[in-house]
């Protein structure tokens, strides 16, 4: 098939015309509340696959992050002057907020980069408490975000990683957990939910063999946080990090939420202007948590933003986003089947997985499938994704992904099909 045969078949996707919340017609959720989403590219309507990457944004966040600049913008925590109070107020509001949305008081709620800093800083910040020779248990299915942080660490303070591995099936081997958490063992690191593997983890039950012998638990909750419903309770970790632009909010701001004393532990490990006490020419002393972790000036733009971008979930309610994702995946698991000949990864239940899919064919390399798709409109991520440890375990070294938001239909997969058909025609497959 040619891609101009392709495009001539049926589009399958076009805009959707859903009005207040759901579209009876395609099934979408407030898919007209993106503005993105009526892009073209390559003369198609845009299909995007790619929300594990980044969701796209709600016309709110962008709105309320533009009038952050228009109407308020000033720097936070100094000014002596209205819009000093209002960008303090915005900023302050986001982390009340995200504690409300996680269950944990804004005061447990430090607000960072994104994931890969807050990963970072416990990291970092664990380093003065470690002696050489204790353990880190980390699993196999690992984004480098939580990974690498903890291999630096290892190489500074002669620490011991430990791997879990994973199953043939794609979930993490409990059966070894036991043996693997010994006296030494001073932290677990995981994901809530693999953004690979789309597996999701039994954090609260390796939470409470973790805690049992001492250790610290550290939960990557980039791919879950806005996507599956629960509370920092309920995992039971000591830390959880995750990104605002993976849940409908902006790039460039994520968030670390402790447990009731587990920040203490930390020690600043970006120090200077807005996290002191005191200074002298001779030392410093810390401003009281979470303050004390937020060093430099932060992205008030952005934490002015988010609290649209949880509204916005709140508004769908995470329940029926999480059935929303589990039936496109569901269906994208039933039409990669059918295709024949693709392997596909992590659990066979769509109730085990987040919303995600990745596939390999062997008819069509990933980065060649990923531009096939571009060239018809139809947006997915091909590599390692950050997971190369991951991939040598599965014994490629890349993989496409296509992943879902709450503005995905079914009809988004079958257009996904219906290029993965054009793309292996191109292969004379
Ligand atoms: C599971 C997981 N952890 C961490 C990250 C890193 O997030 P960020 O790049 O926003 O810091 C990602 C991003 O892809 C991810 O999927």
């Amino acid at each position: 098939m040619t891609r101009e045969d392709f495009l001539k078949a049926p589009a399958g996707v076009e805009p959707c015309d859903g009005q207040a919340g759901d579209c009876s017609r395609c099934g979408r959720i407030y898919s007209e509340r993106f503005p993105l989403l009526e892009r073209r590219i390559n003369g198609r309507p845009l299909v995007y696959l790619d929300s594990a990457a980044t969701t796209q944004k709600p016309g709110a966040v962008i709105a309320a992050e533009a009038r952050y600049y228009r109407e308020h913008n000033a720097n936070v925590h100094r000014g002596m002057h209205t819009l000093g109070v209002e960008a303090t107020d915005l900023y302050e509001g986001c982390r009340t907020r995200v504690g409300r949305f996680l269950g944990v008081p804004g005061d447990r709620v430090v607000i960072t980069r994104g994931a890969t800093s807050s990963l970072n800083l416990v990291a970092g910040g664990l380093a003065p408490t470690l002696k050489p020779g204790d353990e880190i248990i980390v699993t196999e299915m690992e984004h480098h975000a939580n990974l690498v942080p903890w291999l630096q660490l290892a190489k500074r303070e002669g620490l011991v990683v430990r791997p879990l591995p994973i199953t043939a099936g794609g979930e993490l081997d409990l059966a070894r957990l036991p043996s693997l958490l010994t006296a030494r063992t001073r932290v677990v690191a995981l994901t809530h939910v693999s953004n690979v593997l789309g597996t999701i983890n039994p954090v609260a039950e390796i939470a409470a063999a973790a805690r049992r012998r001492g250790a610290l638990v550290v939960v990557d909750a980039a791919q879950s946080v806005g996507h599956l419903p629960f509370t920092f309770e309920e995992l039971g970790a000591d830390f959880l990090a995750f990104s605002a632009h993976k849940a409908y909010g902006p790039m460039g701001l994520g968030f670390l939420v402790g447990g009731a004393d587990a920040l203490e532990r930390l020690e600043p490990v970006e120090v200077g202007g807005e996290m002191i006490d005191s200074v002298t020419m001779e030392a410093a002393t810390w401003a009281p948590i979470p303050h004390r972790f937020e060093a430099g000036t932060p992205n008030v733009g952005a934490a002015a933003a988010f609290p649209a971008a949880l509204d916005t979930i709140d508004e769908a309610t995470l329940q029926r986003l999480r059935q929303h994702e589990i039936s496109l995946t569901a269906y994208a698991l039933e039409r990669l089947r059918g295709l024949g000949g693709v392997t596909i990864y992590g659990p066979a239940e769509a109730e085990r997985r987040g919303g995600l899919v990745s596939f390999h064919d062997p008819m069509v390399h990933p980065h060649d499938m990923a531009q096939l798709l571009d060239s018809v409109g139809i947006a997915v991520r091909a590599g390692h994704h950050c997971a190369q440890p991951l991939h040598r375990r599965l014994g490629v070294v890349a993989t496409s992904r296509a992943s879902f938001g709450m503005y995905n239909a079914h009809e988004d997969i079958d257009a996904l099909i219906e290029g993965i058909g054009y793309a292996r025609s191109v292969f004379g497959a």
